[in-house]
């Protein structure tokens, strides 16, 4: 038997309801914040990312997959989907036709990390990018945008994490009084923090090896280097969140794994998910565009993982996809019931069909597997006074509909029945 790989994951039908929720509630939200959905590649070339997350970090350093195509050029599977945002933003001339561009984006995403219980190889993101803004005003608009969506799924408490790390010169300030903190720890770091050390210190912030991770307490706070318009940028984010009434939790050490962050980071952390706490996480980045070939822009943006959302939600909390009605037919009444099915179909309304006429015993059986709300009986003698028995399965009622009413007089039940739920 041919297996999926590792750290891949298939999703049946008993948790497509739950899928489709999350997935149908950020949409909704999006559509209220004036989002715009954008589909952009799965596959792209590998410079994207290197140039946009940064040579670095842990995506671009050990958890692409890169692979040469057929005529030698390097591409690699999404690992994420700022980049390819981004990408698609200044190779459209998107800058030329309005001041902000808001797009959102659903889809896989690709890390080869080491799998665990909400850490996949092959995982889903729903986010959202605002290109063209650097007002503060955004960065909250961002944040509440993330909570509506928590709150339109339903999603247990959450904590939402956030920072500010500044602009590049405060980052330089700051990264070297990092660079003198670690290098007098430097005997207790692990193998990659060494390399880190030199080449981007700010990263050794981001390692969750425990001897790394204890070191961290004591090591400086970005807050204390902001410039003061970027403390100002970050005052008033935090303003704009306290009149909204959405609480927050200040993380001085918060610096996410992309290197293409500055000004406001933010993350959605819950315990309810084990190691992984985090299950969405975005912030500014006004260099990016820049970065990727376009005129300088500022932007700002998040990612939620939908299988880290699932996880945290309990499954008895989604209702689960139901059919509305099984036929049930002998072989004479078969093509008088496919008939039906056609019609109730044409109206909306689900209907499922087995070919072969079994026994009425065994016909009821899969009506009941199937969890279907109506069973519609034709038999011989229903088949001769024109109308179907309908057996409503929930409380066992049973009433004989004529044909050319069946349809109406089930969309109406059915329409009732979702309203008084
Ligand atoms: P990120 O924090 O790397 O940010 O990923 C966002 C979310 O994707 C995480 O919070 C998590 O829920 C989910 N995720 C990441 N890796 C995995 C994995 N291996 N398995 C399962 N879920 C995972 C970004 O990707 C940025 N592009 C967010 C952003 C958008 N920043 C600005 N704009």
């Amino acid at each position: 038997m041919i297996t999926k790989a590792p750290g891949i994951e298939d999703i049946f039908p008993d948790k497509s309801a739950q899928w489709n929720h999350i997935i149908a509630c950020a949409r909704n939200c999006f559509g209220r914040y004036n989002f715009r959905e954008i589909v952009v590649p799965i596959l792209e070339f590998t410079e994207l990312f290197v140039r946009g997350i940064g040579t670095d970090t842990d995506i671009v350093s050990k958890e692409m997959f890169t692979f040469e195509d057929r005529g030698g050029r390097s591409m690699t599977l999404r690992p994420e989907g700022t980049a390819s945002v981004v990408r698609a933003y200044c190779e459209n001339g998107e800058y030329n036709r309005r001041n902000v561009s808001k797009f959102f984006y659903v889809g896989p995403m690709f890390r080869a990390e080491k799998p665990q219980r909400g850490r996949l190889r092959q995982f889903n993101q729903l986010g959202a990018e605002l290109i063209g803004e650097d007002d503060p005003y955004y960065d909250f608009e961002m944040i509440a945008l993330v909570n509506s969506i928590c709150a339109e799924i339903g999603l247990p408490p959450y904590t939402i994490l956030l920072n500010s790390i500044g602009c590049k010169e405060d980052r330089a300030r700051y990264t070297a009084e990092l660079r003198s903190y670690y290098a007098a720890h430097a005997s207790q770091l692990c193998h990659s923090c060494t390399t880190r050390l030199d080449k981007n210190p700010l990263r050794l912030l981001d390692c969750k090896e425990e001897r790394c991770a204890a070191l961290k307490d004591e090591a400086p706070k970005i807050t204390g280097f902001l410039c003061a318009e970027c403390a100002d940028h970050y005052g008033k984010v935090r303003r704009y969140l306290a009149d909204a009434g959405i609480a927050y939790t200040e993380n001085p050490h918060l610096v996410r794994g992309l290197d293409y962050y500055c000004r406001t980071t933010f993350e959605f952390v819950t315990d309810v998910l084990g190691g992984q706490n985090a299950f969405a996480g975005g912030g500014r980045y006004n260099q990016l565009v820049e970065e990727l070939g376009g005129a300088p822009t500022p932007a700002v943006g998040f990612a939620a993982g939908i299988e880290r959302m699932m996880l945290m939600c309990p499954p008895e909390n989604f209702k689960s996809y139901t059919l509305d009605a099984y036929m049930v037919h002998s072989e004479k009444s078969f093509g008088k019931a496919v008939e039906i099915a056609c019609m109730l179909r044409g109206r909306g309304i689900s209907v499922d069909i087995d070919p072969v006429a079994k026994s009425f015993k065994a016909q009821m059986k899969r009506c009941d597997r199937e969890k279907a709300a109506y069973a519609l009986i034709i038999g011989e003698d229903e088949l001769a006074q024109g109308c179907c028995t309908v057996k409503n399965t929930s409380n066992g009622e049973q009433k004989k509909i004529a044909f050319d009413k069946l349809t109406e007089t089930l969309y109406n039940e059915l329409q009732r029945s979702v309203y008084t739920g």
